[in-house]
């Protein structure tokens, strides 16, 4: 492991350094309009939501690393109060690149990116109706996170209103289709073979260490398979092996059988192998 001090780091290799690790990113393609009612739509992936009673939002468009001035969603979000966040699904990743650009803050990114502008039910900038899932927002508060170039403006927002496409109501993360930032020019796609579910913890687990020393101390068994089998209700008594079947008879043959009862989430299976690796 290196260790990294930010104190020796100029501004655009901390951006980096921060932005390659902290990933994916959601994004937010935020609408804005300026006190002069022109409509202003941009990407900010240092974005997320932090509470649901009441709904909340922030993201952050910070002070231009370049000269330190603040970006047009900024300025105009602190002037009306009011923004609309719109996730972005793969089939707007190009269109919503392009509305990134560091246009003058009188030109439309809806018109430049060719995104379509729709009229919001409570606020005055535009839902974006290419998006699956969006927010109308009423500005909460503002926390100025530094006074240099690069420097964070976050703008936290309440939900007003949320406006989820038809087809996406149940909210599946194959019809939402969503893009997340990582560093440079990196996206991910979450959808398809990225999506995996993983069951909660029910209540209290039994935990890591809780499981048999000859199962902690295995060369085969990875991380998350001592995880899966550590997130289990109740340790199961290692005498159900006795129902032998047509087990290997070595250890490492045994613990390759639970690797693969685990892989395709036959969490008794994987238990029952465990006891009879343990009668070892
Ligand atoms: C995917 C993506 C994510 C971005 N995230 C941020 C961000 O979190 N904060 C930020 O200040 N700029 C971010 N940017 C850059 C802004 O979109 C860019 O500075 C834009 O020109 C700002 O537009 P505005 O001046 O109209 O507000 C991001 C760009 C892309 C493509």
């Amino acid at each position: 492991m290196k260790t990294i001090l930010p104190a020796d780091l100029d501004p655009a290799a901390t951006n980096a350094l921060l932005t390659g690790g902290v990933g994916p990113r959601p994004i937010a393609l935020a609408s804005t309009v300026s006190g002069r009612g022109e409509r202003n739509l941009a990407p900010f992936s240092f974005f997320n939501a932090f509470g649901s009673n009441p709904p909340m939002v922030a993201f952050a468009p910070n002070r231009r690393a370049r000269d330190g001035t603040v970006k047009d969603t900024y300025r105009n979000a602190t002037g009306t109060g009011e923004f609309v966040i719109a996730a972005v699904s793969f089939a707007m990743l190009q269109q919503m690149n392009v509305a990134s650009a560091d246009y003058p803050g009188d030109v439309d990114e809806f018109v430049k990116s060719g995104l379509t502008p729709l009229p919001a039910r409570f606020v005055a900038p535009a839902l974006v109706g290419e998006s699956p899932f969006q927010m109308e927002c009423r500005l909460h508060r503002e926390v100025e996170l530094g006074s240099g170039p690069g420097s964070g403006l976050m703008l936290i927002g309440e939900v007003l209103a949320f406006h989820v496409r038809e087809d996406c109501l149940d909210l599946h993360p194959d019809r939402l289709d969503l893009v997340g930032r990582n560093g440079g020019a990196f996206y991910t796609r979450a959808s398809g073979h990225a999506i995996l579910q993983v069951a909660k913890p029910a209540g209290r687990p039994i935990g890591y260490d809780a499981l048999p020393e000859v199962l902690r101390g295995s060369r085969i068994l990875t991380g998350n398979d001592l995880g899966r089998l550590a997130n289990s209700a109740d340790l199961p008594d290692p005498a159900q092996a006795a129902a032998l079947r047509d087990d290997p008879g070595d250890a490492e043959g045994l613990e390759r059988a639970i690797h693969l009862a685990l892989l395709r989430e036959d969490l008794p299976e994987a238990w029952r192998l465990a006891g009879r690796r343990q009668m070892l």
